[in-house]
């Protein structure tokens, strides 16, 4: 259970999210048999509703694992000219590589292995949707130098926002989990009170802010 909702929602969230391809099926079987973290269906859902409306033409992802939810994002996406998507970890990273390659898509894709917020620095183009899936405890951080990166109307989504639901109650707090609960509260209020921004959290998956540039 992810904490945020019913065992049954949860269930019935998951399982009314659109077939993927069998290429896509087997990379997230094996991501969990693997324990690599991933987004759950009803975010990849959802980024996939966001992508269908929004028809980005350049995607940046800060936290690519092995590829599953970048793969998703350009499945039957093809108005998708670039994907950017960074990496620390370099094996995972080359795994990757791998898995955008096997599935064809190497060629609108950028894997850049190294830290999220000192790559993000050394981007200079725009981008009309961003989403961040990495280093929790940055995420103020990266949205911060991201902004630089996007224009109005570009969004950018932000994966576990809610974490476990320990942002949202001390109840279930672990206390060696204080100081990234902390910055995710700062960061959500942030980002809820900017003025060139409207922003929503929605209790999905590990808890997701969706914020769109409005000036
Ligand atoms: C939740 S996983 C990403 C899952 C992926 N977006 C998906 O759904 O398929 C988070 C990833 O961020 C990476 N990561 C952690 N800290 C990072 C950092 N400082 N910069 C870039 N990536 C980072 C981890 O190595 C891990 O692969």
């Amino acid at each position: 259970m992810n904490e945020l909702n019913y065992d049954y929602v949860e269930n019935f969230l998951y399982e009314n999210i659109k077939r993927k391809s069998d290429f896509l099926e087997s990379l997230e079987k094996e991501a969990l048999e693997n324990h690599v973290p991933i987004i759950s269906p009803d975010v990849g859902q959802f980024l996939k509703f966001l992508i269908a409306s929004k028809k980005p033409k350049k995607i940046l992802e800060i936290g690519t694992a092995v590829g599953y939810s970048g793969l998703l994002m350009l499945s039957g996406s093809e108005q998708i000219e670039k994907f950017v998507t960074i990496e620390l970890n370099e094996t995972t990273a080359n795994i990757a590589k791998e898995n955008f390659k096997k599935a064809g898509e190497d060629s609108r894709v950028q894997v850049i292995i190294g830290d999220g917020l000192e790559q993000i620095k050394k981007l200079d183009e725009d981008f009309d949707l961003v989403f961040i899936d990495a280093a929790k405890a940055h995420y103020q951080e990266y949205f911060n130098e991201i902004k630089r990166l996007i224009k109005p109307g570009s969004l950018i989504v932000c994966d576990n926002v809610l974490y476990k639901a320990m942002v949202t109650t001390d109840d279930l707090l672990v206390r060696r989990k204080k100081t990234i609960v902390k910055r995710l509260r700062a960061f959500i209020d942030e980002v809820i009170n900017l003025e060139d921004f409207e922003s929503s959290l929605i209790p999905m998956g590990d808890g997701l802010l969706v914020a769109v540039r409005i000036k």
